[in-house]
């Protein structure tokens, strides 16, 4: 693997721990403002010291992240499409490789679109975004859609999605958690990181934290189970601690009861835990 490639990925997937916790916060894009991401600025940067990357769009980036912040930045670049428009799937390349490197971004994340009539499109977006992350250096990671119009979430589904982002290239791929999680991880030659998906109790979502990990996945690219908690510096310090240090649930649910309850980093230790 080339040079810059290997330092940019080693920017947010540990080279100690070999894992990684992705805060994702890109939701926006075709949500809108999402619940606790009316405001991006403020529900993020609480939160940056303990995030080993932010994923988010260029726009909320230059506009709402301080660039003094140390934090890597996965950048999504796919997108062109809403909530409301009925063809959520239909997306395209709405950030080029250029303006990934003028952020200084550490990669490059895309949808594909497995199972439905724009899975072509955005497969091949997808090998175009592989073929200039390898000439240019840049880590390319492929987020697996799911949604009503496409396949169940199931090992089979998921390792279909998995598999052919794998084939395609890309470095990290971002998928769900379900049963027979194992069987996703072995027919996939590319590591797995898990999203959290809608809001669930903090402990559940801990739980999926866990399984995933067990299962082989390298860590959690995160968002709404983290900041649409009450306790969002609790949950990122208890993904934390299973993804990187090994915790049970147990050791998890005390790491999260251990943080005070608000959105403000003031009354929690500002030192991030790596
Ligand atoms: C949306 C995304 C999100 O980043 C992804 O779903 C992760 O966030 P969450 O944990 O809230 O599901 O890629 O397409």
């Amino acid at each position: 693997m080339d040079w810059g490639l290997q330092n940019r990925l080693s920017r947010f997937i540990s080279p100690k721990t070999g894992h990684t916790v992705m805060l994702a916060v890109d939701h926006g894009y075709f949500l809108g403002p999402t619940s606790m991401l009316e405001r991006p600025g403020e529900t993020i940067t609480p939160l940056i010291p303990y995030a080993d990357t932010i994923m988010l769009t260029r726009g909320v980036l230059r506009r709402c992240i301080d660039p003094c912040q140390e934090v890597p930045v996965v950048l999504r670049v796919s997108g062109g499409t809403s909530i409301v428009g009925g063809q959520l799937s239909n997306e395209g390349i709405m950030t080029c490789m250029d303006d990934a490197f003028r952020l200084n971004a550490c990669g490059v994340a895309l949808s594909i679109f497995v199972g439905t009539p724009h899975e072509r499109v955005t497969l091949l977006n997808m090998s175009k975004l592989v073929d200039e992350g390898e000439e240019r250096g840049m880590p390319v990671v492929a987020v697996t859609a799911v949604g009503k119009e496409l396949g169940k979430r199931d090992a089979r589904f998921l390792g279909l999605c998995c598999r052919i982002a794998a084939e395609l290239g890309v470095h990290l791929v971002k998928t769900y958690y379900c049963d027979d999680f194992e069987k996703v991880v072995d027919g996939c030659p590319a590591p797995i990181v898990v999203a959290g998906g809608p809001k669930i109790p903090e402990k559940e979502a801990l739980e999926l934290t866990y399984k995933a990990i067990q299962g082989g996945a390298i860590g959690v690219d995160m968002g709404r189970n983290i900041w649409q908690s009450d306790n969002p510096i609790g949950m990122i310090k208890a993904v934390r601690a299973i993804v990187h240090d090994g915790a049970n649930i147990r050791e998890a649910i005390t790491v999260l009861g251990s943080s005070q309850k608000g959105r403000s980093a003031k009354k929690s230790s500002k030192k991030k835990k790596k």
